[in-house]
This record gives C-alpha cells, structure tokens and sequence, in this order.
C-alpha cells in the first residue's frame, strides 16, 4: 500500500467531518492523499484541515487557475491509483450518474479512468428513494464500488441505512481494493451501447459455455453486530461458495462474488464485494443485477439484533438481552417476478433430516428455480459439513429431486456450474 495515492473527494454532508480522520489513517499508512472538497463540503469542513492533515494542497474549484496550472483536473483524475469519494451524497452520486460535470468534483469523477470507492452518506428517506436507487445501481454497473452506508441513528434524528461507513471500514475497503489492483473503470463501447464486458468491473471472460454471461454468487456467513466488538454470526467458512464462483468463471462467467468475512482468496477472474452484515448483502446483490443466474450459497443470518449499541455493552452481573429482528430473505427477494429477475435462481439449504422434501418445501417458499439440498447431519460420524472439503447433495427442481454423485465441494460446484450452462443455454 505504501506509496499509493488516493484522490479524496469530499462531499456535503454532517459525515465530512469523518473524512478527516480517513486522511489521518491513510497518511499514517503511507499513502499520498489530495484531496477535492465541494461547495457543499466547505459548509462542514475547512479546506485547511484537509490540507493540514493530507500535506498537500486541496482543491475546491475547477477554475482555480493557479491550481490548474500546478496539476491540472484531467491530470488529478488520472495521478490517483484510487478515488475515493467520502462522503458520496446523493447530489454527487447523482450528477456522476447522469454524467453531469459542472464542478470539479463531477468533472474529475467522469474524466477519471481509475477505479471509485464510494461511502454513501445521507438520510435515509434519501437513501431509499428510487431516483438514489437507481443511480448507485448505475454506478455499481459502471464499475463503482460502495462501502456503507451504515445503519443506525443519523444527525438527522432518524433511523435506518444512511450513515457513512466509519473511516476504518472505507480504510479497510481502500487497502482490499488496492491489494486486488483494480483494472481501470470501463467506458460504453463505441456505438453508445454499454459492452456487454464492460457493463460490470473486472472479471475477464474465458471461452467457455458462460461466456459472456453475468453470474451472481453469495457466499460465507454474515456478521450481525450486537456493539462495536460483539457479532452474532455461524460457522459458514464460505468454501462452497467460492467453489461454486471459481467453476463458474473456469466456464468464462464473469462472476460476482458478495461475500461475508472468510479466510478464502478470491477465486481467479472473480471480483469480490465484501460485505458484513444480511442487510449490507441484499444491497450487494441488488446493486449487482442485472444477472442472467444467481447462485445463493451464503449461510445468511436469519436475524440480527434489532439495534446495535455504539459502545460496547459491560456487564452488570446478571444476564443480559438482545432482541432479534429478522433480516430479508435474499434469494426470496431475487426470486420474485419481475424485470430484474436473473433466468435462473439457485438456492442452497442445509438440512439435517426430510433434505428432500424441506428442500422441495423451500424451493416452493422462496419462489427459486432449483435447490441444492445439503445434508449436515453428522450420521457419517464426522462433525457436520462447515468447514470440510466434502459436501452430501441432491439437486431439487420442480420436475423432482435428482441425488449427485459429487462428494467434494469443487466437484458440486463444477457439476452445478455444468447444469447452470446447459441451462442458460435453452
Ligand atoms: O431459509 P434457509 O436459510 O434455509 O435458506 C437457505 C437459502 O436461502 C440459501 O440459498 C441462502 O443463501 C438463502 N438465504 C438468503 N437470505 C436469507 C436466508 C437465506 O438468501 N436471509
């Protein structure tokens, strides 16, 4: 990471101020920090603390003629190996995907040909508005990357998604995005028309069956948070999933990867999003579409603790409480009618007893196209399924229930990624 540099635009919001300390953790981990602050982002912090802290000028208006004549914007757009936008706004994230550039921050985040990591910040209300919706799914289709926003209580009094990621997290974002040398944003293919390839970041297409086809996979478990140290998560380590993307890409996919916290590497040719918690993959997967399959193997939490304390809860002697709610059904959502909706939509369940007939129960509930049904009893004698390389399967369909030869992991994956081109090839 040391010596990289990292073009921070700041945008107008309460959660600015945050921005700051991000410079702070950056500089310390010996990365070269300029910084763009708009209009709306003087109303929350200085240009000075930006400069002070990044050691650098800080650029605020696209026709500063000395600042130009230093470094100009198309030049700025191109010196960082990553930009950053923190905190991205609506206004900002909107102008960027319409492709307006009436300020220096619009204007650099189109000229640029570096990947964008985006930290989403502002009410909630906003944040679920279909026009915001829409443009981050634009962006994310455009090769952007988000990190956040966060859940929780907002400046604003209100409560939901909205807050910006806190700066270790998009510091943490930024180290995982740099360490994967991003390849440079795509542009639309002459013509006007989005290539196919370009329509989504990274993942170079091989020759076979699935080439050209975009395929979305969850993977590991999700971290739920109870305070700033406490998670309730399971014992998912993510090896199926990640089985199930790298045979896909091995077929030329280009593959999607949500994933929750794993100690896996990416599989090749696969891009990776990485999230913690079921809300913040749902949105992934959201953000990810339009896909021609989905393959949902994440061993989602079914709950998560209604709020999350901002300190750390202490012990007071006796016993404590957390009260659940329960998080979307992803693959439920992504099974639903609609023009959004992958061809093919693959669930995974895990089942100790009845696999067949709960797995075809599920198929039916969550309104999938086929289910691999799992079997984690541990009748063999051995503890369960989580973490071993062998995996018990029968492929559920609404045509019947079909038991694999397959024992490993990979040989699932392959056989499924198989089933999956013959599929999508009819
Ligand atoms: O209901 P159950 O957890 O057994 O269903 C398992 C399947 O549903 C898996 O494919 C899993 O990835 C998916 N799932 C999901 N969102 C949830 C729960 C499960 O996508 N909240």
């Amino acid at each position: 990471m040391d010596g990289k540099r990292i073009l921070l635009i700041v945008g107008g919001g309460v959660a600015a101020y945050k921005a700051l300390e991000l410079v702070r953790l950056l500089k310390k981990a010996g990365l070269g920090v300029r910084a763009i602050l708009t209009r709306a982002g003087e109303r929350f912090v200085t240009p000075m603390s930006l400069a002070a802290l990044s050691q650098e000028p800080v650029r605020t208006d696209l026709f500063d003629l000395g600042a130009e004549a230093e470094m100009g914007h198309i030049e700025l757009s191109r010196w960082a190996d990553l930009v950053v936008v923190a905190p991205a706004t609506a206004d900002l994230m909107g102008k960027a995907a319409g492709g307006l550039a009436d300020d220096l921050a619009s204007t650099t985040l189109l000229a640029t040909d570096k990947a964008v990591l985006a930290a989403p910040a502002m009410n909630v209300r906003m944040w679920l508005h279909p026009a915001v919706r829409r443009n981050v799914e634009t962006l994310a289709a455009g090769g952007w990357r988000f990190v956040g926003p966060d859940e929780g209580e907002m400046a604003c009094g209100e409560y939901g998604p909205g807050r910006m990621a806190e700066p270790a997290a998009i510091f943490a974002a930024i180290q995982d995005l740099l360490a994967r040398n991003l390849p440079p944003l795509p542009l639309e293919a002459a013509g006007g028309k989005p290539s196919p390839a370009a329509a989504k970041p990274a993942a170079p297409s091989g020759d076979g069956p699935l080439r050209g086809r975009h395929l979305l996979v969850t993977a590991g478990p999700t971290l739920e948070p109870i305070d700033p140290v406490r998670v309730l998560t399971n014992r998912s380590s993510g090896k199926q999933g990640y089985a199930v993307a790298a045979a896909l890409a091995r077929l030329g996919a280009r593959v999607t990867l949500v994933s929750g916290p794993t100690a896996l590497e990416t599989p090749p040719g696969v891009t990776r999003v990485e999230v913690e918690t079921a809300l913040e993959m749902d949105e992934a997967c959201r953000c990810a579409l339009p896909a021609d399959a989905a393959v949902m193997v994440a061993a989602v939490a079914d709950w998560r603790p209604e709020s999350a304390s901002e300190l750390k809860v202490k012990k007071t002697g006796g016993g404590a409480t957390v009260r659940l709610v329960e998080n979307p059904d992803i693959l439920a959502g992504l099974s639903k009618p609609g023009p959004k909706r992958p061809k093919l939509v693959v669930g995974f369940a895990a089942e100790t007893h009845n696999v067949a007939a709960f797995a075809a129960e599920k198929l039916k509930k969550k309104g999938c196209d086929w289910i691999v049904a799992n079997d984690v009893s541990e009748a063999d004698g051995k503890s369960g399924v989580f973490g071993r390389d062998e995996n018990h399967v029968a492929l559920v369909t609404r045509d019947g229930v079909e038991p694999w030869e397959a024992v490993s992991k990979t040989e699932v994956a392959e056989e499924l990624a198989r089933r999956i081109a013959d599929a999508l090839k009819g």
